[in-house]
């Protein structure tokens, strides 16, 4: 079986594990493959992953590979429930599919929020929060005043949705909102009650990692701290499983250095990327 935690889907170590206290140091990580959309990339291959998540997870160190599987939701909530640890984080089109798995309906609004970097609006709940409660001082300021979670998309789940949807209230906490282009109201950050998920609707790794100049990335030095602290923060997760593969060969054939990333920085936004 598979080793893991997810992005765009990231998910943690699987495989059946005793009751963790000790610490996982070679944690491998798993992220879900996207569809190619665009005519250009379609020659390389018909699904990816952008580089650009690879290394943010990579730089807070931890292994990669590309999972075969599409049950990473189902195997998180029954590791949980049988005590053991399995990480999930969502960014973007993994925040908005995380709130389809759980909830089993499609609630996206349109939240126009394309190329513009927001602070966030946190709420309440960040002082009690597992993404927040140890963070340094001075990342809350930096988050909630400065320009440095990119949004890069058209959809969202409103906060409207969000208060009036018993299964995603019941399910998730809200730690952040923002305002689309017309004002309306958008969760922007959200983490699970009971479980370890956590869920962005903007771009973290974009800080440290992408750099096309057609597009406002936020390369500030706040910018790339607060891009570290969440790849810090979701490989400690990781740390927390034990799920391993059942042997060396195994784990060495799925790792996502079998694959060469394709430099692609010319006819996309990304710089290189892995084609499957
Ligand atoms: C910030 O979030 C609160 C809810 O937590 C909301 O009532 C308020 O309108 C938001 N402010 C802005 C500027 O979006
Ligand atoms: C993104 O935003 C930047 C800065 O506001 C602007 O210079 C650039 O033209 C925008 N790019 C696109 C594709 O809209
Ligand atoms: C993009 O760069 C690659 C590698 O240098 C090159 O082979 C390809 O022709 C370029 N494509 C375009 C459209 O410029």
């Amino acid at each position: 079986m598979v080793p893991l935690s997810w992005l765009l889907l990231f998910f943690g170590p699987l495989l059946t594990c005793p009751a963790v206290t000790e610490l996982n140091t070679r944690p491998i990580i798993g992220i879900v493959v996207q569809q190619v959309t665009d005519k250009e990339l379609l020659p390389f291959g018909n699904t990816f992953i952008a580089d650009t998540y690879v290394k943010f997870l990579e730089s807070a160190g931890c292994r990669v590979l590309c999972p075969d599987c599409q049950i990473f939701y189902k195997l998180a909530i029954e590791s949980t429930a049988s005590g053991h640890y399995f990480p999930i984080w969502g960014t973007c089109m993994g925040f908005q599919l995380l709130t389809a798995l759980t909830t089993g309906m499609d609630l996206l609004s349109s939240t126009p929020s394309y190329n513009v970097s927001l602070p966030l609006n946190l709420t309440s709940h960040v002082s009690s929060s597992k993404m927040f409660r140890n963070a340094p001082p001075g990342l809350l300021q930096v988050l909630s005043q400065e320009q440095v979670t990119a949004n890069f998309h058209h959809f969202g789940i409103t906060a409207q949705t969000f208060k009036t949807n018993e299964k995603l209230n019941n399910f998730y906490r809200v730690l952040s909102t923002n305002r689309d282009e017309n004002g309306v109201e958008f969760v922007s950050t959200m983490e699970a009650r009971n479980y370890p998920i956590y869920g962005v609707q903007w771009h973290p790794e974009v800080n440290r990692f992408q750099w096309s100049s057609d597009y406002a990335f936020p390369h500030s030095p706040s910018a790339v701290w607060i891009s570290q602290y969440f790849a810090d923060f979701f490989v400690n997760e990781a740390r927390k499983s034990q799920n391993h593969f059942e042997s060396v060969e195994e784990e060495e054939a799925a790792l996502i250095y079998n694959w060469t990333p394709k430099y692609i920085a010319n006819i996309s936004t990304y710089e290189q990327a892995y084609f499957f």
